[in-house]
């Protein structure tokens, strides 16, 4: 488990980057709902943390290219491929992160251990 920060210090609507290899995005989002995801867009090397939240998905702040919180799956070019998706807990008021196994998407010049 990837330990992130109280809840009480991410407020809804807000994200957050936390390191890791690769870093994962969390989202609190205005609904209340706690959402993981690798933070690098597929497409280049973007955060996503630092993008913009609508209902379910973030929208790139680079191109635009639109994930869904939930799967990691794209809806949008130019991005093609998913990102992973993280299992979010919250244990004894803190937020963790349970790591998925898959292989990360990392956009095309980046690898582990370069994020
Ligand atoms: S870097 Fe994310 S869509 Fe281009």
């Amino acid at each position: 488990m990837l330990r992130v920060c109280p809840l009480a210090a991410l407020a809804p609507g807000d994200a957050l980057r936390v390191a890791a290899d690769p870093p994962i995005a969390v989202f609190h989002t205005e609904d209340g709902d706690l959402f993981a995801i690798d933070d690098t867009c597929t497409h280049q090397d973007a955060s996503l943390a630092d993008g913009w939240v609508e209902g379910c998905e973030v929208e790139c702040p680079l191109h635009a290219s639109r994930f869904d919180l939930r799967t990691g799956a794209v809806d949008a070019p130019p991005a093609k491929r998913p990102v992973r998706a993280h299992r979010v807990v919250v244990v004894d008021g803190e937020i963790q992160v349970e790591l998925s196994t898959q292989q990360p998407n990392l956009p095309p010049g980046l690898s582990l251990g370069s994020v």
